[in-house]
């Protein structure tokens, strides 16, 4: 799958061949996002292969104003700040994921990590890592059945994220998550890990 590239999914972009795209912000992005506590608000928050970036807007509308969106596909980019013009450019990170440097206090995921080709996943977890400040927290959900085996959606388990993932973080949970889109339901677990002391 050497031809999952920034191509590929600005392509998918254009032509409107986006079915992980429900709109609007996911019930279960939702629910932790409105779970942050009032002192969250100086945060410095990462939403990466964020797409339309329902969940930068959303964290936007309620004052968390020290929040990125990053992508390597530019429509989504362009979409996001026709839509939201007061929305501060420098914010939008057009770049690599694997490429960017910096230190966030909370990233989240969705439907990031299910569209790496899997030979990439030990990488993703070094550099969600990397990217933490060291009270750092990685949140969001994964997909727990199978899916695809040869194109995205990947899917995978509880039980290969929990060795994936406590190989460096500390994993605080993974639970079956709850507010799912229908869709979705039954398919996500909701997982909060963090930087190791
Ligand atoms: C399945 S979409 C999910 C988008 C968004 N999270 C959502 O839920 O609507 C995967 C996104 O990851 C982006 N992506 C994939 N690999 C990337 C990489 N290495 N660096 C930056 N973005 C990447 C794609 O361009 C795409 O926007």
């Amino acid at each position: 799958m050497d031809n999952l590239n920034a191509q590929y999914w600005q392509q998918r972009y254009r032509d409107g061949y986006t079915g992980w795209d429900i709109g609007h912000i996911s019930g279960a992005m939702r629910h932790i996002i409105d779970q942050l506590p009032e002192e969250a608000k100086d945060l410095q928050i990462l939403v990466p292969g964020g797409g339309n970036g329902y969940e930068v807007a959303y964290l936007w509308s309620k004052g968390f104003k020290n929040v990125w969106l990053l992508d390597w596909a530019l429509a989504p980019l362009e979409e996001f700040q026709n839509r939201y013009p007061d929305f501060p450019p420098s914010q939008l990170i057009h770049l690599d994921f694997f490429a960017l440097t910096g230190e966030y206090d909370l990233i989240l995921e969705q439907t990031f990590f299910c569209a790496l080709n899997p030979d990439k996943r030990k990488d993703y977890v070094r550099k969600m890592n990397s990217l933490l400040s060291m009270e750092g927290i990685l949140r969001g959900v994964l997909f727990q059945v199978p899916m695809f085996p040869d194109r995205p959606p990947f899917g995978g388990s509880v039980e290969e994220y929990r060795t994936l993932f406590g190989e460096i973080f500390e994993v605080v949970y993974f639970q079956d998550c709850a507010y799912s889109e229908p869709a979705r339901l039954g398919t996500e677990v909701e997982f909060k890990v963090r930087r190791k002391k």
